[in-house]
């Protein structure tokens, strides 16, 4: 699937997305996905060592996981605030990561720089996701492992952001994050430049206090879903977070009143060529 985009449209878009990252405080919100780099980490199992980046590092839990790992870690993201919440996150376990400020879509690095590049539900909210995959592929080095966790289409995640493009249509320009929920769709954007690629459906497990505690928890802080409402009138923000509320029920296998589920994720993993 080629998906035919101006540049100046893309530009536009990346202007918009970094807006809506920037907006909410996904720092609230990212605790829930720590599990996402551990289990990333065991995918791609890095050595002691080993040269890794984490790209659209947010506060940063794949970089932080990684340099546990005893790995010599960069972290990338392009909001500013989120990357200054991952370097203290780094401080106050004594960690050295460094964090850095910049795109995904045009890293700040040499070609085959790293032995592994990692992103986990980072890459897939790029604009171009096109050139974010190749310059996954350029800084890792031959021989060196691309390891990706990201929502898969059908499961939670995949399903709310459909529900609130529902209510908010995304730009015409805008390419479906879930694309990199699928071994097929990450294969093609990966192309030729990887092989052994492979993938397996992870879960998170997610615990709220209820149904309505998740969808405020998200319309608040979650930057996808607190910048649809805050351009919807009171109505139109009512009734996103009915839908929002009636999916959590959906999906809910809680015995007591409180909201559990469990969300899919895709991890791939492939060896640059
Ligand atoms: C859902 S968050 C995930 C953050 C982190 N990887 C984690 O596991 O919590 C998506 C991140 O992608 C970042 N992002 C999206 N497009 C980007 C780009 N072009 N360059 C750098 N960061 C980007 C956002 O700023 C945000 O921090």
């Amino acid at each position: 699937m080629t998906i035919e985009t101006t540049p100046s449209a893309l530009e536009t878009l990346k202007a918009k997305q970094h807006r809506i990252w920037s907006s909410g405080d996904y720092g609230k919100i990212a605790r829930i996905t720590v599990p996402l780099a551990h289990e990333l980490l065991e995918a791609v199992e890095p050595r002691p060592g080993a040269c890794v980046l984490d790209v659209a590092c947010g506060t940063g839990h794949v970089a932080l996981e990684a340099a546990r790992a005893g790995c010599v870690v960069t972290g990338l993201d392009y909001v500013s605030e989120l990357v200054g919440v991952a370097r203290r996150r780094a401080e106050a376990e004594d960690l050295d990561v460094d964090f850095r400020v910049g795109d995904a879509e045009d890293l700040p690095f040499a070609d085959a720089t790293f032995d592994a590049v990692l992103s986990a539900i980072g890459v897939m909210f790029t604009a171009d996701h096109d050139r974010a995959a190749a310059e996954l592929v350029r800084v890792c080095r031959p021989g060196g492992r691309i390891g990706l966790a990201s929502w898969t289409p059908n499961g939670f995640v995949g399903r709310m952001l459909k529900t609130v493009g529902k209510h908010v249509p995304p730009p015409p320009a805008a390419q479906p994050p879930t694309r990199w929920g699928t071994e097929e769709g990450v294969a093609e954007l990966l192309g030729d430049g990887v092989h052994d690629l492979s993938s397996y459906t992870a879960t998170v497990t997610q615990r709220f206090a209820s149904a309505d505690a998740f969808a405020d928890l998200f319309l608040t802080y979650y930057g996808p879903t607190y910048t649809a409402a805050a351009g919807l009138d009171e109505e139109g923000r009512a009734a996103l977070r009915d839908d929002l509320v009636r999916l959590a029920r959906e999906a809910d296998r809680g015995v007591d009143g409180t909201f559990v589920s469990d969300w899919d994720y895709l991890v791939v993993t492939a060896e640059k060529r």
